[in-house]
């Protein structure tokens, strides 16, 4: 038994989040714990929410309260879909709460102490009319570039320029839309990431478990040489920065620059996950305390990849303290939306409370991770999800399912039948299932998705070719101790099947279970005992229609109703 400390990406706090946000960090991440789990192994899995930063702030001032009430109100929002898609979190905490409040002062602290944060001055836009410093998405003004007169102070969505609030001509503020702005001198603490170039760079040479897309964008922003950066912003709502433990003198309307504290939270979210259930997080992530023996596995969209390959590491590794670092880190490519971007701001795309009205998690958890977007982006579109849920839930497993156990029912006495000896044709079924088997592991292992829901998907194939070719119906008539092997075989098979689905479908699975009489959480397949999953003999029932079709019409309704098509 090994142990694994797996953390998704932490979504933001403003809104809702997408089905792109699901497939690229907490998805996977669900599917490789469970898998993990399954296996026997010790996991430890770690989400919250993102809840600092101008996009909570701002989230907030147009629903007209304040931020701590907006982000109570959203996390609660996103626990529950959570929950509704049975993402299967150790904990889902809060970066806002006082474990992370706390870490990232006293990282702050040690890095500072070890001459990587120093103060610096730096030129500013000041807003007479609010009393404040504007972070730079608070600035508005005419894009320098393009002429764009609703530039934002951090980039131009028009022309795509990334700018310096400096920059803007018309510069106004964003809060109270005054153009009563000047320039104005301020300090701000920075992350003198260019004292760790070479320590960064000699720890990612020895990363073995990051794939090529992690590693290319590591190398991108070594090679391009790393460079000190601001981690103070002029809000108030985020963690305080202090000194000594102190409010920091000078700092007192600033807060930490969210990404600085973001990433921190997974280590705030063990703290609270350890108390709330009297565990010990410290051995999950000081390697002075055994965490040692953990392997610490990362999931997140590529556009987070240097946050966690640079920045992050820069921050625990410049602390002087035995952190636990990551291990193995998977990336993703996104999700699209019929090609397009899914868009939280826009309110492009479903996201995952719509989705969970017009299905069931199963369903969006299976076609997802079918069509993961590993090797490049991924389309969403309404025909495939159809095309995909039909062909391999409803048609392959479903139908698989229900034949076999409705037959079992209502000719085998709705028990496992004990007669006959397994012939030629299920010892080359066994073989040629062992072999599959240890290929749906190994892609689960290299956490490769697609391919692990193509083998999964091919094992229900070759079932089917099984039960055809064996025909239990027939056999019943002239040989009923052969008629009993091969349903025998076929429970066994569906209890197969639940188990290598579980950790994509968990909710069928478990459908699938009950149906056998298998109680309590299933284990991973491995050994001997492959083909005893149900004892002869044991009663079964057989569940309702586990997927249903998706018709032409709901692609219609469905399009009709948030676009695509
Ligand atoms: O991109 C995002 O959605 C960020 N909220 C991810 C943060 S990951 C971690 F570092 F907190
Ligand atoms: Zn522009």
């Amino acid at each position: 038994m090994a142990r694994f400390l797996i953390t998704s990406a932490l979504p933001y706090i403003n809104g809702v989040k997408h089905l792109g946000n699901l497939a690229g960090s907490m998805l996977p991440a669900d599917v490789h714990a469970r898998f993990r789990r399954m296996q026997g192994h010790e996991v430890l899995f770690i989400c919250a929410t993102d809840e600092h930063g101008t996009p909570a702030e701002l989230a907030a001032a147009e629903m007209g309260v304040d931020a701590r009430a907006y982000c109570d109100q959203y996390h609660e929002i996103q626990k529950a879909a959570g929950e509704g898609f049975r993402l299967s979190f150790d904990h889902f905490g809060r970066t806002s709460n006082p474990p992370n409040h706390r870490l990232t002062q006293h990282l702050a602290e040690a890095l500072e102490r070890n001459g990587l944060i120093e103060e610096r001055t730096t030129r500013q836009v000041y807003s007479n009319a609010d009393k404040r410093f504007l972070p730079d998405r608070y600035v508005e003004g005419t894009c320098p570039v393009c002429g764009y007169e609703k530039a934002r102070g951090d980039q131009c969505d028009n022309c795509g320029s990334l700018l310096d609030p400096v920059q803007l001509k018309n510069p106004r503020s964003k809060i109270s839309g005054s153009s009563d702005v000047e320039l104005r001198d301020t300090a701000h603490l920075f992350l003198r990431q260019s004292k760790m170039q070479d320590v960064i760079r000699a720890w990612v040479d020895k990363a073995q478990g990051w794939p090529s897309l992690a590693r290319s964008i590591a190398y991108k922003w070594l090679d391009e040489g790393l460079i000190d950066r601001s981690i103070t912003r002029d809000l108030s709502w985020g963690v305080h920065v202090t000194k000594d433990g102190a409010p920091r003198p000078g700092f007192e309307e600033k807060v930490f620059y969210v990404w600085f504290d973001a990433p921190i939270g997974y280590i705030g979210a063990s703290v609270e996950w350890a108390e709330a259930t009297g565990q010990d997080w410290e051995r999950w992530w000081r390697t002075d305390k055994g965490a040692d023996d953990v392997t610490y596995v990362q999931f997140m969209g590529k556009d987070n990849v240097a946050f966690h390959t640079v920045s992050f590491p820069v921050t625990i590794i410049g602390s002087g303290e035995p952190w636990k670092l990551v291990d193995r880190l998977k990336a993703f490519n996104w999700v699209t939306w019929y090609g397009d971007k899914f868009s939280t701001s826009e309110k492009r795309g479903v996201f995952m409370d719509q989705a969970l009205e017009l299905l069931p998690g199963d369903y969006w958890r299976w076609y997802l991770m079918a069509n993961a977007p590993e090797s490049s982006d991924a389309a969403f579109t309404w025909e495939q999800f159809k095309d995909t849920i039909n062909a391999d839930l409803a048609n392959v497993l479903g139908n698989f399912v229900n034949r076999i156990m409705k037959f079992a029912e209502t000719k085998m006495g709705a028990v496992v039948p004990t007669e006959g000896e397994p012939g030629p044709l299920e010892k080359e079924l066994y073989d040629d299932l062992e072999e599959r088997l240890a290929r749906i592991s190994d892609f689960h292992d290299q956490m490769e998705f697609r391919k692990a829901a193509a083998e999964t998907r091919a094992l229900w194939v070759r079932g089917n070719e099984y039960l055809q070719v064996a025909a239990p119906w027939t056999a019943l008539k002239t040989d009923p101790a052969r008629a009993a092997v091969a349903v025998r075989t076929g429970l066994n098979l569906c209890a197969l099947f639940a188990a290598t689905a579980a950790p994509f479908i968990p909710d069928g699975a478990e459908a699938i279970r009950s149906g056998l009489g298998l109680s309590g959480e299933p284990a991973w397949p491995m050994g001997a005992k492959l083909f005893e999953l149900v004892p002869p003999g044991q009663a079964i029932a057989a569940p309702p229609v586990l997927f249903r079709k998706i018709e032409d019409a709901d692609v219609v309704a469905w399009s009709e109703r948030f676009g695509g098509g």
